[in-house]
């Protein structure tokens, strides 16, 4: 979109100035482009330490965070570990960060292995990067901070390969003129399509305060600094050299967003999905029940599942044989964490909600469950609800199909787009389902009627095709593991990386 309202503009100058003052225009423009990147180098390497090579510098301010982010940069510092003890290993990080520090909380945190051989190069400035400090032109505040962020730690360190693990875009021109190549893993685009879209639409959302949207004048300056700054935002993108996103929707954002000839690399985030995929397959059959795992939030539509255990009770009292029995014995247990007070009154309406469908006598209740427990409890589910509209990925999901539990999951999202989808088929056939030689993994609904024809099909399945579907779940869910994350990342990284000079000392040797 913002490449047509480029060359929109671009036409009508045609228009205006005539097509010859253009052509002469835009030959000026690049000369001038190309000065300025040559001064910009002089200028830019003149400040910088020299480039130090055979090395790899991760970007990622808040490494010391615990959120999934982090997760995907520490699984990439333990492949480079693991495969390329050659490459000495860098990452800009906050202030007081230490290599064994680091490595404890990753060991904690995300039960990843990494040895303290790493420098930190400390950003004092990183605060530059949080949002609450610019309470307006908040995107470009934080992309120029994010510059001054990168800078601050090239003036420290100049690497060979300079690797975003953030989405932070904006300094890759930088790191290019200080010689380095760059690379980038993108879970989230700084704008999307989707936000031009909106204010074009002038609706009051969260980020676009409602006087903006209730005056043309002000709406029609806020489409601008959009478009500018999508702009650019796909022209600094152009300046990595590999790049990759975490999901099927970043990607499409993402490929119309940078001005790239190459599609970006989808490589799907790590998930530790080990402890699950050792589980047996088989199921004591004497107890059949569902299980749910979500946080008791409200976008989660806990209610849904009841409504549709209810409807597929109904369905199944009507059927009079061997599953339909099976279908009214199962038990549906919701296994989530309560935050709060918020959270504790939402269970109280759940059950409220149980008890006047009826169906309280076959709902457990397991709150604050612990990780050996879920782990139990995922152990002899046989079916996995997720009701949750349009969520990006749904990692309870790929936690169902580890262990083995059929998942019937809402029909959009990441469930839609890239996990509950039929082995050697692609998006868009029929609800997961396993017509013309694809293999099932699971059940896509999108409405109430569809949950409880899924919730009936699964309960009364038979114990040899449950494993058929199960087995291949699981060989679904092993697609979004670390060792598959980690090969498909160092090969995205291939061209890029620095060579492998074996007569190179080992890397644990730090100046
Ligand atoms: C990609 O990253 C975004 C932002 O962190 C997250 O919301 C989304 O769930 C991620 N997608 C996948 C497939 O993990
Ligand atoms: C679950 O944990 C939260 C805080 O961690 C606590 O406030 C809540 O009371 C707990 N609820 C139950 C039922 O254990
Ligand atoms: C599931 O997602 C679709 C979007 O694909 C939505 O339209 C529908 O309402 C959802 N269905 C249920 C039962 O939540």
């Amino acid at each position: 979109m913002p490449l047509a309202t480029f060359g929109a503009v671009l036409l009508a100058a045609g228009f205006v100035l005539g097509v010859e003052t253009l052509v002469m225009i835009a030959a000026a423009a690049l000369v001038a482009l190309l000065l300025a990147f040559l001064v910009g180098q002089w200028w830019v390497r003149r400040r910088l330490p020299p480039l130090s090579k055979g090395t790899v510098a991760f970007f990622h301010p808040f490494a010391d965070g615990g959120g999934g982010g982090e997760r995907v940069l520490w699984a990439a510092v333990q492949a480079f570990q693991d495969t390329r003890p050659d490459i000495r290993i860098v990452i800009y990080c906050g202030p007081g960060s230490t290599p064994e520090g680091l490595c404890e909380h990753v060991a904690l945190r995300f039960n990843l292995q990494i040895m303290p051989t790493f420098l930190c190069v400390p950003l004092h400035n990183r605060n530059l990067l949080l949002p609450n400090r610019y309470p307006r032109f908040t995107m470009i505040g934080q992309a120029l901070g994010s510059v001054r962020c990168a800078w601050a730690g090239l003036r420290q360190f100049v690497p060979e390969l300079f690797v975003d693990t953030t989405g932070w875009a904006f300094p890759y021109p930088l790191a290019r003129l200080a010689g380095s190549r760059v690379a980038a893993y993108v879970h989230y685009p700084t704008i999307s399509t989707d936000m031009l879209q909106r204010v074009w639409d002038r609706d009051a959302l969260y980020n676009n305060p409602e006087d903006v949207a209730g005056s043309p004048l002000k709406s029609l300056a806020k489409l601008a600094y959009y478009h500018a700054f999508a702009l650019l935002y796909g022209l600094v993108g152009a300046f990595a050299q590999a790049v990759m996103v975490n999901s099927s929707w970043t990607r499409r954002h993402i490929a119309e967003l940078w001005w790239r000839w190459h599609k970006p690399v989808r490589v799907y985030p790590p998930c530790d999905t080990q402890a699950l995929q050792a589980l047996p397959l088989d199921r004591r059959l004497k107890r059949l029940y569902l299980i749910s795992v979500a946080q008791f939030r409200p976008e989660k539509d806990h209610a849904l599942q009841l409504r549709a255990l209810a409807a597929a009770r109904t369905k199944a009292a009507a059927m009079h044989d061997a599953a339909g029995d099976a279908v009214l014995a199962a038990r549906l247990k919701l296994v989530g964490s309560c935050r709060n007070g918020e959270d504790e009154e939402r269970i109280a309406a759940l059950k409220a909600l149980a008890e006047e469908l009826g169906i309280a006598a076959h709902v457990d209740w397991c709150v604050n469950a612990s990780f050996d427990e879920l782990r139990l409890l995922l152990g002899d589910a046989v079916a996995g609800l997720h009701t949750m509209v349009d969520e990006h990925f749904g990692i309870s999901v790929v936690e169902y199909m580890a262990a083995g539990v059929v998942p019937i999951a809402n029909d959009s999202g990441g469930p839609h787009e890239d996990i509950v989808v039929p082995e050697a088929a692609s998006t868009g056939s029929n609800a997961g389902a396993g017509s013309s030689g694809s293999q099932r993994v699971g059940y896509r609904c999108r409405t109430l009627a569809q949950y409880a024809d899924a919730i009936v099909e699964v309960l009364g399945m038979d114990q040899v095709e449950r494993i058929r579907v199960a087995a291949a779940a699981r060989r679904k869910a092993s697609q979004f593991s670390d060792q598959r994350f980690q090969r498909e990342f160092l090969a995205c990284l291939d061209d890029v990386l620095p060579l492998n000079r074996r007569s190179a000392p080992p890397s644990n040797v730090m100046q």
